[in-house]
């Protein structure tokens, strides 16, 4: 995935803060879109950049 212009992408976030954020839903963003087993294999995709 590529940033957009100037926007950061989520690529390299660690997994233990993605996990977080998939946990409260900061700001607008839902909390709890997935869970478990589901929410770590996402957290790592995120921190690999996407692998
Ligand atoms: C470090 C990781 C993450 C952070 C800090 C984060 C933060 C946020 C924030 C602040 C918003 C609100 C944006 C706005 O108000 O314009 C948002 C929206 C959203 N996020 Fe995340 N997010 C993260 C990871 C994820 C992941 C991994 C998913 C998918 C499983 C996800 C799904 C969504 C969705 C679907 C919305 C849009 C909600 C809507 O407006 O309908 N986010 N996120």
């Amino acid at each position: 995935m590529q940033g957009m212009n100037s926007t950061p992408g989520i690529e390299g976030v660690a997994a233990d803060d993605v996990l977080a954020a998939i946990d409260e839903g900061p700001g607008s963003m839902p909390p709890g879109l997935v869970s478990g087993e589901d929410a770590e294999a996402v957290a790592a995709y995120v921190e690999n950049g996407g692998e």
